[in-house]
């Protein structure tokens, strides 16, 4: 269906079911090829419905095979079936039992979404709307069901069977090479957070007693053979269970939870109620197969799914709409207890990176959307940073604003109120108001409103009365359907930072909320410091404490000051940043001269070399962020049009190539300073020493390449561990010529037989920034270990290729054509991975005239392709809106 013809889904427009399901009993025979389900439903009329209305069921892709209405078989002239949907035209006007009928092929399921196989595991994916892709049913969150589940497979195909909620029963099919299993889940939940997993899988196992004394069998279930890859995961949820008993006072509440690694999985990993199904790459570790950062990540995502047990789960979201209300908010849980487990400012440095990387770029580009949109042709479009990270720092800004202590309040005034809804943001968001006592009406602006606020900011010091002036001003950009612009409550937590340390802030502006915190709510506002007894440097949006855009036109001389002396770790990092954005900036633009960087280089240089002597192993991992220059991309998006990513990439290269040369003499003796001696170890300290020689060895490999290329090789022979072997690949990518080819050659045969690994691989090759990358990555393509009907493999191969800045974005247009054949074929087999490919066009219009044009076209050829699935013509038409 072309979007054209598929409906607009507006919020406006919603109604409550007109029929509930109060319990759902599925009795599931799985079979390859021939799964047999069926599905006894108790309906009854919403009393908040219509009273006259037909009952209208979801399918997609369905066969129905028998159906009956009390037990008794229904007249083929009473409903109306097809892979579509099934009606009954006239359901009584009282409860009744439905029992539905339906047969469906896992095998051929390359979509990913509803029941299929992978890599021989059953498995399901059903949020969004995938249950209806398994029998007929209403596929909307508000309406949530007691489910009981009866699995039945062949012994030695599907040993392991595995559904929501607490286990009743297992035996044996009499007469049958076959056996079951009985779940039954207490908590009414929406069909979204239905799971089933069956096959032969290993599993590692752990007793948690939750804080109120329930006792819980945690569990992570592998593939077979890799079950001592599995404790890291296990580790980490019994870790963020008691972080959520501590900080949230949530505590988990069945007896049984379930994890299961699968190797076909279309996104990260799913919060299934009780039985969380996720991609195995953010399950498996060992020092072999996993960096740094995927332990970090595994952490993250194992936390994140578990804290949906109650944002999302007891607590759901009443429509589509609300994504946010659970994956905002649970990404906001997420991200603090990372920060309780590592470091609290590295990762809010890492945090803001990812946000501007990918939110702030697509709420520059025709993909821009509120945080809680108004309309959809397609939900799963609507995953996205903005929902996601812009949601989570709307929850932080929340808290800045209201105070710890509200916010604390109103968190549990919402799961008391809510436990057991489908919910609204003005539910959620009346919970605050009614805990602080202050009207929010207007920070719900950041629901509605799309685009990136800038803000202006400029200051006065005036010496005789002792008076510093701050000036701000905000506007917001216009995007898709919203021209005009309102101002933004934005939190603007503020320091004035002199030469001995933050000066104390008096003012009596109306503003200001004691604290260093500033509510900046209209289009513009002047607050004055008194008593302010030097010119002091203002630190402004400390913490990052709005995702909005600073402009503040501090000189080079300042934000070297501030580099040194602010008192918030994030303001030093950004300092430095954005002296290099502005040099880069100034030397990306067409026709800039690129010899204007060099007295950049040399302060950054300098301030560089005085850090790394003074407190680079005091924290190396904070270290390491302030080494990493902002994006070529970031770059790009500050530049905003007519952009020439090749200009922008030699600056980038020069700037870099000039600071490793300034550092080169302390390089190596500071590699030294940092190595690890003794057996890997995982922990934060550890992971932040190596991210630091890591970051200081891609400044050898620029600044030095042959001596750099000897120490790619040193590091990759006699590394033990995945994080510094594959550092050495990234940083020999920079070194063009023979002995990178020998280590990409040696990289592959060293872990041969390891596809995550080998994910790695594919990506530093399709990441290089040369012309003969494109050839390169076709013949990735016919290489053994890719396939493009496995999404890890794609992400990492051609979503790599497509996050290329210089190569995608090629002159002549070849880079777009790549990766827009690739849309069209991967959307015959999986929409959802083709469409969030195609999402790598988001950025064309701001691109200059001419590969701006090559974009367009092709677009306009994945556009005009016929029988496009809905998720694919969705983003194509409206990039090219
Ligand atoms: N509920 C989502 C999974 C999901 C995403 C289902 C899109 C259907 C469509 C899950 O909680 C999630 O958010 N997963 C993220 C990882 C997370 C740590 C941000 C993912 O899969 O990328
Ligand atoms: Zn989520």
């Amino acid at each position: 269906m072309r979007t054209d013809d598929a409906p607009l889904i507006r919020l406006d427009d919603y109604r409550p079911s007109d029929w509930l399901i109060d319990t759902v009993d599925l009795d599931i025979s799985l079979h390859p090829t021939q799964t047999r389900v069926r599905s006894l439903l108790a309906l009854r009329p919403n009393p908040a419905g219509q009273t006259d209305a037909p009952l209208v069921l979801d399918g997609d892709e369905l066969a129905l095979k028998a159906l009956s209405l009390d037990g008794e078989p229904l007249d083929a002239s009473a409903y109306a079936a097809g892979p579509q949907g099934l009606t009954l035209h006239a359901p009584p006007r009282r409860g009744f039992t439905l029992t539905i009928e339906t047969e469906i092929d896992p095998a051929a399921n390359t979509k990913l979404m509803g029941l299929y196989r992978s890599s021989r595991v059953y498995c399901t994916q059903c949020e969004a709307d995938g249950f209806r892709r398994i029998t007929y049913f209403l596929d909307r969150p508000d309406v949530m069901s007691v489910y009981t589940v009866r699995l039945e497979a062949a012994k030695a195909e599907a040993p392991v069977l595995l559904s929501n909620g607490n286990l009743v029963a297992t035996g044996e099919v009499p007469g049958s090479d076959r056996h079951f299993a009985l779940w039954h889940d207490p908590h009414p939940k929406p069909a979204y957070l239905f799971a089933l997993v069956g096959g032969a899988l290993d599993h590692v196992r752990q007793d948690y007693v939750t804080a109120e004394g329930r006792k819980v069998e945690l569990a992570v279930y592998v593939e077979p053979g890799k079950a001592d890859r599995a404790g890291w995961a296990l580790d980490s949820l019994a870790r963020c269970m008691r972080w959520d008993e501590k900080v949230f006072g949530r505590n988990y509440d069945l007896d049984v939870f379930n994890v299961v690694a699968v190797s076909d999985f279309n996104m990260g990993a799913m919060e299934n109620k009780g039985l969380n199904i996720f991609n195995d790459k953010y399950v498996l570790a060992d020092p072999q197969i996993a960096t740094d950062g995927d332990y970090a990540s595994i952490e993250a995502i194992i936390a994140h799914e578990y804290f949906h047990n109650w944002t999302g789960n007891r607590i759901t979201c009443r429509d589509w709409f609300q994504l946010c209300l659970k994956e905002g908010l649970t990404v906001f849980r997420d991200q603090e207890f990372s920060s309780d487990e590592r470091s609290r400012p590295v990762k809010r440095i890492a945090d803001v990176r990812t946000l501007r990387s990918t939110q702030f770029s697509e709420d520059a580009g025709p993909l821009a959307h509120p945080v809680r949109p108004r309309a959809y042709k397609e939900i799963n479009n609507f995953y996205t940073p903005t929902v996601y990270e812009k949601g989570a720092e709307v929850i932080r800004m929340l808290k800045v604003l209201i105070g710890d202590d509200a916010f604390k309040r109103g968190m549990d005034l919402y799961f008391e109120r809510c436990d057991g809804t489908a919910a609204t943001i003005e539910e959620f968001l009346a919970c605050f108001a009614e805990s602080s006592g202050r009207d929010l009406s207007h920070f719900a602006r950041w629901y509605e409103q799309a685009g990136t606020p800038t803000i202006v900011a400029s200051g006065r010091y005036d010496a005789a009365a002792q008076r510093y002036t701050l000036d701000l001003a905000q506007s917001t950009p216009p995007t898709p359907g919203q021209a005009e612009k309102e101002p933004m409550v934005l939190p603007v937590r503020l320091g004035l930072v002199g030469a001995e340390g933050d000066l104390p802030l008096r003012t009596q502006s109306n503003a200001y909320a004691g604290d260093g915190l500033v509510v900046f709510d209209g289009p513009s506002l002047s607050i004055a410091f008194e008593g302010v007894t030097e010119p002091p440097i203002p630190s402004l949006l400390r913490g990052f404490s709005a995702p909005a855009r600073l402009e503040l036109d501090l000189s080079e001389a300042d934000l070297l000051r501030q580099f040194t002396r602010d008192s918030d770790s994030f303001n030093r990092w950004q300092a430095l940043q954005s002296i290099a954005t502005r040099a880069l900036v100034a030397a990306g633009r067409p026709g800039a001269d690129p010899g204007a960087l060099g007295a950049t280089a040399a302060e950054l240089g300098r301030a560089l070399g005085g850090f790394l002597a003074a407190d680079a192993l005091a924290d190396p991992a904070f270290a390491a962020q302030v080494l990493r220059l902002p994006a070529p991309a970031d770059i790009a998006r500050e530049i905003g049009k007519d952009v020439d990513p090749d200009a922008i990439f030699s600056a980038h290269r020069a700037l870099s190539t000039a600071i490793g040369s300034a550092l080169l003499p302390r390089l190596s003796g500071l590699r030294q300073a940092l190595e690890t001696k003794g057996p890997y170890r995982a922990d934060a300290a550890s992971a932040g020493r190596r991210a630091l020689r890591n970051e200081l060895l891609g400044l050898v490999a620029l600044a030095a390449p042959a001596e750099g290329a000897a120490l790619c090789e040193q590091q990759f022979e006699t590394g033990d561990n995945l994080t510094d072997r594959l550092a050495a690949l990234a940083a020999m990518t920079l070194i063009p010529g023979e002995r990178r080819e020998r280590l990409i050659a040696r990289f592959a045969e060293a872990y041969a037989g390891e596809p995550l690994v080998l994910d790695k691989w594919l990506m530093a090759q399709a990441l290089i920034a040369e012309p003969a990358t494109l050839e390169r990555v076709r013949g990735l393509m016919r290489h053994p270990a890719f396939s493009l009907g496995n999404p890890n493999r794609v992400r990492a191969l051609i979503g790599g290729f497509a996050a290329n800045l210089t190569q995608f974005n090629r002159a002549d247009g070849e880079g777009y054509g790549f990766v827009a054949d690739i849309v069209v074929a991967l959307d015959r087999t999986n929409p959802q991975v083709a469409s969030r490919l195609l999402g790598s066009f988001k950025s064309w219009r701001m691109l200059e005239p001419g590969r701006r044009r090559q974009a367009q076209e092709a677009l306009g050829l994945v556009a005009r392709t016929p029988n496009l699935s809905r998720d694919v013509s969705d983003i194509a038409e409206r990039a090219l809106a």
